[in-house]
């Protein structure tokens, strides 16, 4: 291990403006994590495998390792969680956000079979926690579905799952309920459902099919200068489709072709008929998000009726969203687009969490038959009102431009855009304004600092004032991605990202949202998901090439060390 010493040699940066005791004194601060990304361990002690383990080795069949030289340890956290918690009690957060892995306590993913060395595994890390006086925040599903699941009825394209989730989030509740008080269900359905089923390439299981290097200039979404059109009802899906470019590296422009799509689409039909098979595979993230709620209903229902009011906790949800700005914000067509994409991420989930319907904009948008409406129909009693706070997920933020097009073949979309070269690699307004002076490596964070505060502002407003904490805000400094130590520890850009977004979130309670918490994504550079390890989150950096993967603060540990203690 490094030392882990956080010394005044880094030159520890003056927390700017802000100060601890702005956000008020119940307020948490912490890092965040996720177990596949940290852990390690894989095979050790009776784990299950999870579809993230089938997906990674699917990479290595195809010559891509996700993984580092030694192999399936992630950053071995399993082994080294005491110095971790160590790290963030220096650093001095007073809150932890880290995820159970599902098939290590139900290696099947099944109620019938108690992995105990799991169960024992969170045991020594939540007392650990303890001693050290840091509050855990507790993830039960980060993206690592048992594979078990996935072979038996194919995961959450079955409704099945529901009753399985809430069979493992029951036995959580059991077992470590005594020291968790706050549960979060699920983390960010959205991503799960989108980089799962429809784009391709993407994210487990795996089963989009949207390739979004596509080259065919008449499917284009983004405009050439990197903004986005949000789609009218022209034709039923494209609203959908245009979800694609969320992810997608700023420089490329995002394209499809249905027709590829249909083409390249699997012939095995499911024999259960619980499980659709609809000719087109965009129904099934609609699917897969609808399950997602119900399996995270179920489990908050229980958690409300059979434990909390004895362990006196709350349970909650993680959204993701990015922020969305009209292209021309004098424009009321831009101004609606806006307001759609919004409905489209956030809105997906957070309408039927709070309302017990979908989006209205969802409704008319989506092709027929697509929206589960009547499913959520049904199960409403068990979605609506299920949380007791919302966690967020913030990062990014794009420009969003109405555009009317037809999709019939060989018709060109209005062409409604400027086409320049020179600004192709900034994201820029109609006004020539840039909404991200601060660009991730991956390309897909266009840091807008405001945009946290105004997503804060808009979830006050349009859904009653909720309870929420920053589940993750975080930035993959474009200076770690050399990966060497004296270059990635003095990551000065995360902390200028860093201190302008807590900035906006202290404005924001200031305005009176009900923000109680932060956790900064993330505590440990860490396994990325298809980005592997080629990209650094954390603000501790973890020697991939040594045999103990030793730790180094970054300076970004040392501003957040002198602002807690401010
Ligand atoms: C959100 C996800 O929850 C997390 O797993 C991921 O590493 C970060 N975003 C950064 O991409």
């Amino acid at each position: 291990m490094g030392s882990g010493a956080i010394t005044s040699s880094m030159g520890i940066p003056a927390a700017g403006f802000l100060r601890r005791e702005d956000f008020g004194k119940d307020f948490f601060f912490g890092s965040a994590t996720s177990a596949f990304q940290i852990e390690g361990a894989l095979d050790k002690d009776g784990r299950g495998k999870s579809v993230w383990d089938e997906y990674a080795d699917d990479e290595k069949r195809h010559g891509r390792n996700l993984f580092h030289p030694y192999g399936e340890d992630a950053v071995c956290h399993y082994k080294h969680y005491e110095k971790d918690v160590e790290i963030m009690k220096k650093i001095g957060f007073n809150a932890y956000r880290f995820s159970i892995s599902w098939s290590r306590i139900l290696p099947t993913g099944k109620k019938e079979k108690i992995n105990q060395k799991g169960i024992d595994f969170y045991k020594k890390l939540l007392k650990k926690l303890e001693e050290q006086k840091i509050e855990p925040f507790v993830t039960l599903l980060h993206f690592d579905i048992p594979q078990a699941l996935e072979d038996e009825y194919r995961g959450f394209l079955n409704r099945r799952i529901a009753d399985d989730f809430r069979d493992y989030a029951d036995i959580c509740f059991r077992e470590f309920g005594k020291e968790v008080k706050y549960w979060i269900t699920i983390n960010e359905p959205w991503s799960y459902a989108y980089g799962g089923y429809v784009l391709k390439d993407f994210l487990a299981p795996g089963l989009g099919q949207v390739d979004d290097k596509f080259d065919d200039d008449e499917k284009a979404v983004t405009n050439s200068d990197g903004s986005i059109s949000y789609l009218e009802k022209e034709n039923d899906d494209d609203a959908f489709l245009f979800l694609a470019c969320r992810y997608s590296y700023q420089t490329l422009t995002v394209k499809m072709s249905i027709k590829n799509l249909l083409l390249n689409r699997s012939n095995s039909e499911p024999s259960d008929p619980q499980i659709p098979h609809d000719e087109d595979p965009f129904k099934y993230a609609y699917i897969v998000a609808h399950n997602q709620l119900l399996a995270h209903g179920k489990a908050a229902k229980l958690y409300k009726e059979k434990y909390q009011r004895e362990q006196n906790g709350k349970i909650g949800i993680t959204l993701v969203t990015g922020w969305f700005e009209p292209y021309d914000c004098d424009s009321q067509k831009d101004r609606d687009a806006a307001k759609r994409a919004l409905d489209f991420s956030l809105g997906w989930f957070m309408h039927p969490l709070i309302y017990g319907e979908y989006p209205k904009s969802m409704c008319r948008n989506v092709k027929e038959g697509h929206l589960p409406v009547a499913d959520l129909e049904a199960d409403k009693s068990i979605i609506k009102d299920s949380c007791d706070f919302i966690g967020l997920n913030y990062y990014t933020a794009v420009y969003v431009s109405h555009r009317k097009r037809k999709y019939k073949s060989g018709s060109k979309p209005e062409n409604n855009y400027v086409i320049d070269q020179k600004i192709k690699h900034h994201v820029k307004n109609s006004k020539g304004n840039s909404i991200g002076k601060q660009q991730g490596a991956l390309g897909w964070i266009h840091g807008y600092p405001k945009g946290i505060m105004d997503l804060l502002l808009h979830v006050k407003r349009e859904y009653n004032n909720p309870l929420i904490y920053i589940t993750e805000n975080g930035f993959d400094d474009p200076d770690d991605h050399s990966a060497k130590l004296w270059d990635s520890i003095y990551d000065h850009e995360r902390v200028s990202f860093l201190h302008d977004h807590l900035s906006f979130v202290k404005e924001a309670k200031r305005q009176h949202v009900n923000v109680q918490g932060y956790f900064v994504w993330s505590l440990l550079d860490n396994f990325e998901w298809k980005a592997g390890f080629t990209s650094r989150f954390g603000i501790t950096y973890v020697d991939y090439d040594s045999e103990k993967q030793e730790r180094h603060p970054k300076l970004s540990a040392a501003w957040f060390k002198s602002l807690l203690e401010n």
